[in-house]
C-alpha cells in the first residue's frame, strides 16, 4: 500500500530468484543481488586453510539437525551462545558486550570508551587496550567479543553510538579496528567487527510502529571508502566474525542484504569467518541464508527447523548450510579455541558464584589511555599544569559519582541507558548508554582523585555538585566546573548542548577569573556559549576515560602526563554548523529513506568543503610544550604503481593484497622546543586527485624529550592513495599529483609535499 515512492526509486533487480516481484521489493530491497553465497575455503592463508581442514572435517560428521544447531542462539549465561554438538565435542560459544569492557560482570574492568581512545591516536595504546580486552574475555571463558566497533564512525554529530567507536574519520578508525582485532585475537577470543554497515543513525534503527527501519542509501565508491575502509584493517588484522547491522541499505535488510554480505564482505574481502546478526536483526529466513548470513542471535528467530525444512526443501542448498556452520567453527579453530579454553565464567549477578576477577593490572594501561585520551582545547597563559594548589573550588553535577536511584550499581549489567551511563545530574560521566557500556569495578571520581591530591598537598577544597549558582571562594586558586554531555544506543542526542551545563559555567566565571572547565562527553559538544569568556582559562574535552577517570585527569591537570589528545570529531561552533549532520529524526514514513547525498564529505570534510571554520577542527588539541616539525621527505618504495592490481592475484581476507603494499614513504623530524617533555601527534592528510581536499592517511604519536628531535615515518600504502573506481569494480591508483600535508591537526598545516604518480 505505501510502495509508489519506493517503485520510483528502483533499479535494476531481475534475474535473481526470490527478486523479480516489484510488489516484494520493500521486503527485498533494490540492493544489487549477489549470488550465490561464497563457501569459505581457508585459501587466503595457511592459518586459515588449517582451521578450514579440521572445521570441514567435523562438520562433515554431523547430521543435519547438528549442523543447524550451531548456527543459532540459545539461552544461557552469555548475551548468546551457539548451540553445542555434543556428540562431536564441539562446545557452545559465547558471546558477550562490549568493546570496552565486559558488561554486566563482576571483577571485570572499565576500559576507557572507544572515541577516548581514538583521541589518543596512538597504534601502540590500540593494540595494548585489545590485548588486555581480550584477556579478560578469554578469562572469563567468552569465546567472542562483540567488538570492536568500527561503525558507525559518526557521520550524524548527534548520532547516540559514536562514543562506542574510534571517532569520525575512516583511516584512524580503520588503524583502531585493526589494532584492537589483533590484540583480542592475540589473546586467543575470537573479534567481531561491527556494524556492517551503516549503522550511522539511532533514529528508527529497527522496525517498528512508525514502519520498517531506516534505509541507508549509499553510493558505491562512498561505501568503499568511507564506511566500509575500517572494516578492511579488522579484517586483513584477521577477524573471525562480523555483526551485520539493524539498518536496511538500499531497502534491503542489513542481515539480508546480498551485496553487503556476499558481495563485498565475502567476495570482495575475502572474508573466511562467520556473519553474526545483531540482536534481533533477522528478518527472513531463506533469504538471509542465501543473503549470507551465518548465525542468527540470540535465538532462531527464523532458522532452527525452519532452516533444515528449506534444506529439505531446496530454498536453501545444504552446501550453504554446511558453510555457515563450517565459517563458525573456523573461526573457532582459526584462533586456537579448541585448546585448554578457560570454563565460561559468565553469571548473573543474583546467583551466587565463584570470584573470577580476570583485570590483572588493567587499571594502569586504563589511567594511561584514560589520561592519553584527555584533549587540552583551551590554556591561556600557561594555567595548566596546575602549579601544587593549595585551595581549589570544585562545580558540577559531573564531578563525582551519585548516590542516586538512577545510579545504583547492583543494576549494572541488567538493561540498557539507565544502568550504564550517568547523564547530566546523575554524577560523574566515564562511559555511555546501551549495550556498548562498561561495568565498573569502582570509579575514581575527579573528585575523589583531586582531593587525595589536595590532601597531599595540604591544601582545602570547596564544592558543590548541584547548584547552578554555586558560591564561589575568592581566595581559590582556581575553580574546577564539570559537565557532561551523554548519549546511548537506542536514541540519538536531541542536542550538543544543554542550557544548565552552559549556564553553571558561565556562572562560576562571572565569580572566578581562573575558571576550568572539564566536559566529559560522547561526542562534539558545542561550547561557544563560554569558550572565549575571558575568566575561562583552560578547558579539557574528557571523553569517557573508564574506571580510573579522576586519576587520568589529574594526571593531566597537575602535568604528570603531558596531555597530546586530539579531537576524534569537529566541534562546530553552532550546531547548524553541521548542516543535514545534526538532525537524524527527520523521516516519518513507513520506509524511511536516509539518503547520503554527501558523499565522502562528513565531519572535517564537510567542514573543510563548505568553508566553515569550526570551533576545534579534527586532530586538534594542545600540550603543555611546543613542537616544531620540520624536514619533509617523500621517498618511493619502488613498488608497482599501475592504476589497478593484477586481477590474477587471489583476494586475502581484507581485500586485494596489493592493496597494503607500500608505495611511498614520508619521512619528518619533530623537535620538542618547550621545556617539558610530552608527546606530539604528527598527522598527515592527502589530496587525492578527484577527492575531498584533505584526508587523514597517517599519523604517529611520538614521545620527544625538550630539545630533543625525533624522526617520525608514514607509510603510504595503495589503499591510502586510491579511489574506488566503480565502473571497473577496483581500487585505483590514479596517475596525478598528490599533495601531502603534515602537520598538527586537519587545519594547522605545518609541512606540504607532493607525491608523483
Ligand atoms: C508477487 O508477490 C505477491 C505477494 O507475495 C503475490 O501475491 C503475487 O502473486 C506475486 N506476483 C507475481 C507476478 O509473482
Ligand atoms: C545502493 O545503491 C547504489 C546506487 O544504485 C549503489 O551504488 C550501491 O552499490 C548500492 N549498495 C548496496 C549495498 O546495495
Ligand atoms: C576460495 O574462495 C574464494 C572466495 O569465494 C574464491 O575466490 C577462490 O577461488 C576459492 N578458492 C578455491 C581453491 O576454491
Ligand atoms: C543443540 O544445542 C543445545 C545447546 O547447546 C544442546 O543442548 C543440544 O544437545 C544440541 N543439540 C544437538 C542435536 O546436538
Ligand atoms: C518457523 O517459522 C514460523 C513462521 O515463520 C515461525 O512461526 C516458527 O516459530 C518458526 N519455527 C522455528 C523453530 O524457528
Ligand atoms: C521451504 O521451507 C521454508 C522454511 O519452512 C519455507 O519458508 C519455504 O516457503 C519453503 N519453500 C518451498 C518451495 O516449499
Ligand atoms: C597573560 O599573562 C600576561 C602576563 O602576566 C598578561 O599581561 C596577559 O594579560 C595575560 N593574558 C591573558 C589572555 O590573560
Ligand atoms: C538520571 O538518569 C536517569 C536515567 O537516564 C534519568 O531518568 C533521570 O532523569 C536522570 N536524573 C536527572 C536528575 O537528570
Ligand atoms: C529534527 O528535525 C525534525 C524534522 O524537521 C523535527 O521535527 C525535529 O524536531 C528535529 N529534532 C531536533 C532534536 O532538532
Ligand atoms: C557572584 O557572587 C556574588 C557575591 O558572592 C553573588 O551574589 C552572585 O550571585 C554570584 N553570581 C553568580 C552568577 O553566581
Ligand atoms: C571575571 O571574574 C572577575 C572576578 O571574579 C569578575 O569581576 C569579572 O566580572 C569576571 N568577568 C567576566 C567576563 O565574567
Ligand atoms: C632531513 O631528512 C633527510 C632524509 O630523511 C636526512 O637525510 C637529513 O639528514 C635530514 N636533515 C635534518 C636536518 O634532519
Amino acid at each position: 500500500m505505501l510502495f509508489p515512492t519506493l517503485s520510483s526509486l528502483l533499479v535494476s533487480v531481475s534475474g535473481v530468484q526470490g527478486q523479480s516481484n516489484v510488489s516484494e521489493i520493500p521486503f527485498y530491497g533494490r540492493s544489487p543481488p549477489v549470488y550465490p553465497s561464497p563457501e569459505g575455503n581457508g585459501t587466503t592463508s595457511p592459518a586459515w586453510t588449517a582451521a578450514y581442514f579440521k572445521a570441514r572435517s567435523i562438520v562433515s560428521q554431523m547430521t543435519l539437525e547438528e549442523k543447524s544447531n550451531v548456527t543459532y542462539g540459545h539461552t544461557g549465561p552469555c548475551v548468546g551462545q551457539t548451540g553445542a554438538v555434543p556428540r562431536l565435542g564441539v562446545p557452545e560459544l559465547c558471546f558477550a558486550d562490549a568493546p570496552d569492557g565486559i558488561r554486566g560482570q563482576e571483577f571485570v574492568s572499565a576500559f576507557p570508551a572507544g572515541i577516548h581512545l581514538g583521541a589518543t591516536f596512538d597504534r601502540q595504546l590500540m593494540y595494548a587496550y585489545g590485548k588486555a580486552l581480550g584477556d579478560e574475555y578469554r578469562g572469563q571463558g567468552i569465546h567472542v567479543a562483540l567488538g570492536p566497533f568500527i561503525g558507525p564512525i559518526g557521520r550524524i554529530a548527534r548520532g547516540g553510538r559514536n562514543w562506542e567507536g574510534l571517532g569520525s574519520d575512516p583511516f584512524l578508525a580503520g588503524i583502531g579496528g585493526g589494532e584492537i582485532t589483533k590484540g583480542i585475537q592475540d589473546a586467543g577470543v575470537i573479534s567481531t567487527p561491527k556494524h556492517w554497515l551503516f549503522n550511522e543513525q539511532e533514529f528508527r534503527r529497527r522496525e517498528s510502529s512508525l514502519g520498517e527501519a531506516m534505509s541507508s542509501n549509499v553510493d558505491d565508491r562512498t561505501t568503499h571508502e568511507l564506511y566500509a575502509w575500517p572494516f578492511m584493517n579488522a579484517l586483513r588484522a584477521g577477524a573471525g566474525s562480523v555483526m551485520c547491522s539493524y539498518q536496511r541499505a538500499n531497502d534491503s535488510y542489513g542481515c539480508q542484504n546480498s551485496k553487503l554480505m556476499n558481495g563485498i564482505l565475502k567476495t570482495e574481502l575475502g572474508f573466511e569467518g562467520f556473519i553474526v546478526s545483531d540482536w534481533g536483526a533477522q528478518h527472513s529466513g531463506v533469504a538471509s541464508a542465501n543473503a549470507g548470513l551465518d548465525v542468527v542471535m540470540p535465538n532462531a528467530a527464523f532458522w532452527g527447523a525452519n532452516l533444515t525444512t528449506a534444506v529439505g526443501n531446496g530454498s536453501v542448498t545444504l552446501e550453504r548450510l554446511e558453510d555457515m556452520a563450517t565459517r563458525l567453527l573456523a573461526a573457532h579453530y582459526f584462533i586456537g579455541q579448541d585448546e585448554d579454553f578457560p570454563e565460561n565464567g559468565v553469571y548473573p549477578y543474583n546467583v551466587e558464584h565463584p570470584i573470577n576477577d580476570v583485570r590483572h593490572d588493567h587499571a594502569t594501561l586504563i589511567r594511561q589511555i584514560g589520561a592519553a585520551g584527555h584533549v587540552l582545547v583551551k590554556n591561556v597563559n600557561n594555567t595548566l599544569p596546575l602549579k601544587k594548589p593549595r585551595f581549589l573550588n570544585i562545580f558540577g553535577y559531573d564531578a563525582d559519582v551519585k548516590a542516586s536511584p538512577w545510579n545504583n550499581p547492583t543494576r549494572y549489567g541488567g538493561g540498557y541507558e539507565e544502568n550504564f551511563g550517568w547523564n547530566t545530574l546523575n554524577g560523574t560521566m566515564i562511559t555511555a548508554g546501551g549495550s556498548g557500556g562498561s561495568t565498573p569495578p569502582y570509579v575514581i571520581s575527579p573528585f575523589k582523585a583531586i582531593q587525595d591530591r589536595i590532601i597531599a598537598d595540604r591544601g582545602i577544597l570547596r564544592w558543590d555538585f548541584w547548584g547552578l549558582t554555586p558560591t564561589v571562594y575568592a581566595n581559590a586558586d582556581a575553580c574546577l566546573v564539570f559537565i557532561n554531555a551523554y548519549a546511548s544506543e537506542s536514541f540519538d542526542r536531541t542536542s550538543l548542548t544543554d542550557d544548565f551545563s552552559d549556564q553553571l559555567v558561565n556562572n562560576v566565571a562571572s565569580n572566578c577569573s581562573n575558571t576550568i572547565v572539564v566536559v566529559h562527553s560522547a561526542g562534539p559538544r558545542v561550547v561557544d556559549a563560554w569558550i572565549d569568556n575571558p575568566n575561562i582559562t583552560a578547558c579539557i574535552f574528557a571523553g569517557l576515560p573508564g574506571q580510573e577517570s579522576g586519576h587520568s585527569l589529574v594526571d593531566v591537570l597537575y602535568g604528570d602526563m603531558n596531555p597530546s589528545g586530539r579531537l576524534p570529531y569537529t566541534v562546530g561552533k553552532k550546531e547548524s554548523d553541521y548542516g543535514h549532520f545534526l538532525n537524524s529524526t527527520i523521516d516519518f514514513s513507513y520506509f524511511p529513506q536516509d539518503d547520503y547525498t554527501e558523499g565522502l564529505y562528513i565531519d572535517y570534510r564537510h567542514f573543510d568543503a563548505h568553508n566553515i571554520t569550526p570551533r576545534f577542527e579534527f586532530g586538534y588539541g594542545l600540550s603543555y610544550t611546543s613542537f616544531q616539525l620540520s624536514n619533509i621527505s617523500v621517498s618511493s618504495t619502488g613498488a608497482d604503481t599501475r592504476p589497478f592490481p593484477p586481477s590474477e592475484v587471489p583476494i586475502v581476507q581484507g581485500g586485494h593484497p596489493w592493496l597494503w603494499e607500500v608505495l611511498y614513504t614520508v619521512h619528518t623530524t619533530v623537535t620538542n622546543t618547550g621545556e617539558i617533555a610530552g608527546a606530539e601527534v604528527v598527522q598527515l592528510y592527502v589530496e587525492i586527485p578527484n577527492a575531498p581536499a584533505r584526508q587523514l592517511r597517517g599519523f604517529e604519536r611520538v614521545y620527544v624529550e625538550p630539545g630533543e628531535t625525533v624522526v617520525v615515518k608514514f607509510d603510504l600504502t595503495r589503499r591510502d592513495l586510491s579511489i574506488w573506481d566503480v565502473v571497473a569494480q577496483q581500487w585505483e591508483l590514479q596517475p596525478g599529483s598528490y599533495h601531502l600535508f603534515v602537520g598538527a591537526s586537519s587545519r594547522d598545516v605545518k609541512l606540504t609535499g607532493l607525491v608523483e604518480v
